[in-house]
């Protein structure tokens, strides 16, 4: 989040900064400034009436004094008449005035595109860092109805997956309750088995593949390196250090609320730990459970 308001500001900083040194260079460039051509110009005709020893070359105007005087000329112009003052002749658009409108042109072309970039720029980077709040792995996310979930599971013999969630959703054996409570299951996990249901985090915790589910053992069996995991994700076999991670479940009016924020995350039960004793249903996936 720092993060975020620190690169907006600099964004922003950087914008106002590159916009008011294009407004500087365009009023300097309004006022008439003679190119270094012209100058030099000026000066090469001087020095020449000088060189034929015209008496009339000192009452030549140099480059500064006609700059000034094109100036004040065109101000005379820009400023509006008052009613008394009589209407000053029209000025043509000389070669030099044009040149100064291109450049105010591409001036704030390129002030404009760089504006837009970084501003373009300031907004990715504000939606990337920015915490997702419609929804999405990293909030609370309703699933469904218990009864409409746990009818589901039953017909297809596999677990509701919730993608948006990362996590699946297995029947948790009410009966079982007793027994996570005398492992010592987190008291946040509750309300969730006491409501029939857990719900697992699809990534592996060996090194963190998702784990698939095997319907011919009913169990959860990982294809990188044979870890193997029950219904309700206590680990059987294989390198795994504990059972797969879950997420904290509440019902709410029936619906099951999975919450995949960190806090919502519980680490998975301790090898070892079995208070379903639900074993497999059938022939393996992957390997077989050690
Ligand atoms: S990542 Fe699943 S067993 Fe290694």
């Amino acid at each position: 989040m720092t993060v975020a308001i620190v690169v907006i500001v600099v964004v922003l900083l950087a914008a106002v900064l590159l916009f008011a040194n294009a407004r500087r260079r365009d009023r300097d460039a309004a006022i008439g400034s003679l190119s270094r051509e012209t100058r030099d110009r000026d000066r090469g005709e001087a020095s020449i009436e000088q060189v034929l020893g015209d008496t009339d070359a000192e009452k030549v105007a140099t480059g500064r004094e006609v700059e000034r005087a094109a100036a004040l000329e065109r101000r005379r112009v820009v400023v509006p008449a008052t009613v008394s003052a009589p209407k000053p002749p029209a000025v043509p658009v000389d070669d030099e005035t044009y040149g100064v409108s291109r450049r105010q042109f591409l001036n704030r072309g390129i002030v404009t595109m760089m504006s837009v970039s970084l501003g373009g720029f300031g907004l990715s980077m504000l939606a990337f860092l920015w915490p997702s709040l419609s929804g999405g792995f990293g909030t609370k996310i309703r699933a469904g109805k218990v009864d409409d979930i746990l009818n589901q599971i039953a017909d297809k013999r596999e677990p509701f997956y919730v993608a948006e969630g990362r996590f699946y959703i297995n029947p948790y054996p009410k009966d079982s309750v007793p027994k996570a409570k005398q492992v010592g299951a987190y008291s946040a996990l509750l309300p969730g088995y006491e409501a029939g249901v857990v719900a697992l985090y699809q990534k592996c915790v060996h090194l963190g593949c998702r784990v698939p589910w095997c319907k011919t053992s009913q169990w959860f069996e990982c294809p990188c390196h044979g870890s193997q995991y029950n219904r309700v994700g206590e680990k059987k076999g294989g390198p795994a250090p504990r059972g797969l991670d879950r997420f904290i479940v509440s019902i709410d009016n029936g619906t099951v609320v999975v919450d995949t924020s960190p806090s919502g995350l519980i680490v998975g039960p301790p090898i070892g730990t079995n208070t379903t004793g639900q074993e497999a249903e059938g022939p393996h996936c992957i390997g077989r459970a050690e």
